[in-house]
């Protein structure tokens, strides 16, 4: 018995923010964002939407296409850094908003690793033979953190989620196996100092701004290319797959030049890795599910294709994940 992907979609909100749209206003350029991240555009929810809603969103969609009824659904597990509200969880509000209430629901806090470790908990439902249905959400609104005035963040981020029916099947298809990791000693390169119950939500602190994400790019970049390599090498290896087996890589869209690096490191070629990166920029834990969605909308992805995920985020959190589709 394995757990599998029966339906899966993302839904981006329509706003297109370009690179020249930061240039009118902040000392970068398109060329300093195309050259350092490969980021083009990426897409903005309206003030009045949330987290939640691009979330049920893309869910439905998923449910859709999984040709399910909402009914069936045993579990809701939400991936998310830009929730709602800290409690009650966005798991909880998508539930509600999808009209299956009394199904039990949770957010992951594992920053853009989240879709992985929200299939890793699905896949452990799943076998252990509790759950035969659960429904994964990754969804984001990471403009609603960012200071806007700070040109080393707010290029790199975008709105949009991305949502997985995971069920049960007794063929050779599905999720083969996983592997995910933490290490909080690095939390502090990835952060949003305010909003927590650690510093109090003053007017000196939002005049500092530490309601807003920060990031230490560099230092998160170095160790974002050796962990995902060293967690995508240990999948592999643990499933005894050889990398020519891998039909495509589907990694955590933050910065081509990670995604190249890891490509390198792992001894796959570009040819075979998703990228889509320019027209969303980072989404965090969306950023998986919005790459296959599309990937798998353009006939990319077939039927029986080997399929590695692999991602890197706040935690700091890095996995991957190897998938027969
Ligand atoms: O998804 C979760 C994990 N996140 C990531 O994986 C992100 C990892 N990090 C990165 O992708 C890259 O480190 C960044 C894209 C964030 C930055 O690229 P970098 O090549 O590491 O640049 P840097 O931070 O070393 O900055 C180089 C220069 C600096 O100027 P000085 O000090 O050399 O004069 C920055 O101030 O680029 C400057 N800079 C910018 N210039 C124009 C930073 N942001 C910008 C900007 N426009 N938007």
């Amino acid at each position: 018995m394995r757990s599998f992907i029966k339906g899966l979609s993302y839904y981006v909100p329509d706003e297109v923010l370009t690179n020249h749209f930061f240039e009118k206003y902040l000392d970068t350029s398109d060329e300093w964002i195309t050259q350092r991240t490969g980021i083009k555009e990426r897409r903005r929810a309206p003030k009045e939407v949330l987290t939640s809603d691009l979330g049920v969103a893309a869910a439905e969609k998923a449910i859709k296409q999984a040709g399910i009824d909402k009914a069936e659904i045993e579990l809701v597990v939400c991936a998310t850094a830009t929730p709602d509200y800290l409690f009650p969880s966005t798991a909880c509000i998508i539930g509600d908003k999808l009209g299956i209430n009394g199904v039990p629901a949770f957010d992951i806090a594992a920053g853009c690793t989240g879709f992985i470790y929200g299939l890793a908990i699905a896949d452990a439902f799943i076998r252990s033979g509790i759950y035969k249905t659960v429904l994964v959400v990754g969804a984001e609104e990471l403009f609603k953190i960012m200071d806007m005035e700070d040109r080393s963040m707010c290029v790199l981020f975008g709105d949009g989620a991305g949502a997985a029916v995971v069920s049960v099947t007794e063929d050779d298809k599905g999720i083969l196996g996983f592997k995910i990791h933490a290490d909080g000693s690095y939390g502090d390169l990835l952060i949003m100092p305010a909003r927590g119950v650690a510093v109090e939500l003053t007017e000196d602190v939002i005049k500092k701004k530490l309601h807003f994400a920060k990031m230490k790019g560099n230092e998160v970049f170095k160790i974002a290319v050796r962990e995902m390599g060293n967690v995508a090498a240990e999948v592999l290896s643990d499933l005894s797959i050889s990398a020519d087996n891998i039909d495509w890589v589907i990694p955590h869209q933050a910065n081509i030049r990670i995604i190249q690096a890891l490509a390198k490191r792992i001894g796959i070629p570009m040819d075979k890795v998703i990228v889509n990166l320019h027209k969303y920029g980072n989404t965090s834990a969306a950023s998986i599910p919005i790459a296959l969605g599309e990937a798998l909308e353009e006939g990319k992805i077939k039927r029986g294709d080997m399929l590695l995920l692999v991602a890197f985020g706040a935690g700091l959190t890095w996995g991957a994940m190897v998938l027969k589709w």
